[in-house]
């Protein structure tokens, strides 16, 4: 049985006021979950956000991470200074980095295992454009970002890891997958996983699904199979949306 996994990605919204307001509020309203929770603020919120969630069951989650553990990086955020400010999970290959900074799987790869080597754990986000969909290239697509992210990850590590799938043409859009279409999409990244490491660590894998995951349709989505979370952006900025989210089963 693998524990659902709710997870809010602030992106580039709150000030450091908003985010500490707002995390206080989360750790009030979810105390009850029974999920694994995390929320990703912004970089300048991490060491305020993370005296909050101290002692509570939410995880700190930061959005993207430098390739390189230190050095001449300008504008760039370290491994070691996520961890040094509690950070526990950093979400990494976001379709908005892979299209906006051209972010490679070859990047992506650097950032995760350095993200693993240092103890943190993993989002790796992989999905298909609305055009790569109607060409039928889906699962060339997602199996060529799992392949090329996870390239040289060691079989042990795969406990710090989650995938998120998060189909391009359904973030921030209102458009959602069908509950269908992401489940088997889903069941090809287990495939995938299966082959590249085992049948029993595809099945002990937490796969997420993002894309306007709103409380009418976050039900139906962790009701399917192979959905074992959400990655969710704009709903997880309000507690009114947030909330019945992360409680989804309560
Ligand atoms: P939305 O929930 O706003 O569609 O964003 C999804 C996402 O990109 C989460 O990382």
């Amino acid at each position: 049985m693998r524990t659902p996994y709710l997870a809010g990605n602030w992106k580039m919204h709150k000030t450091v006021s908003e985010s500490v307001e707002f995390a206080q509020e989360l750790v009030r309203t979810l105390s009850s979950s029974r999920s694994k929770l995390m929320v990703a603020p912004a970089f300048l919120s991490l060491p305020a956000v993370a005296a909050v969630l101290q002692g509570s069951k939410i995880l700190l989650g930061a959005q993207n991470m430098a390739p390189e553990v230190e050095g001449a990086h300008t504008g760039e955020v370290s491994v070691r200074m996520l961890t040094d400010v509690g950070v526990n999970v950093v979400i990494l290959g976001h379709s908005e980095r892979r299209h906006s900074y051209l972010e490679s799987d070859e990047l992506v790869n650097r950032k995760v295992r350095l993200a693993l080597e240092y103890g943190l754990e993993v989002i790796l986000c992989v999905g298909e454009t609305i055009e790569e969909r109607e060409q039928g290239r889906v699962e060339e697509v997602v199996g060529a970002q799992l392949r090329e992210g996870l390239d040289q990850v060691d079989a042990r590590q795969l406990d710090r890891l989650t995938i998120a799938y998060e189909p391009v043409w359904a973030i921030g859009t209102g458009k959602t997958a069908t509950p269908e279409d992401a489940d088997a999409v889903h069941a090809y990244v287990r495939t995938v996983i299966g082959a590249m490491y085992s049948p029993d660590a595809a099945q002990r894998l937490s796969i997420q699904y993002g894309g306007s995951v709103k409380p009418t349709n976050v039900k139906e989505l962790m009701a399917m199979e192979n959905i074992d979370g959400a990655l969710v952006g704009g709903a997880s900025l309000a507690i009114e949306s947030f909330a019945p989210i992360a409680l989804f089963d309560a």
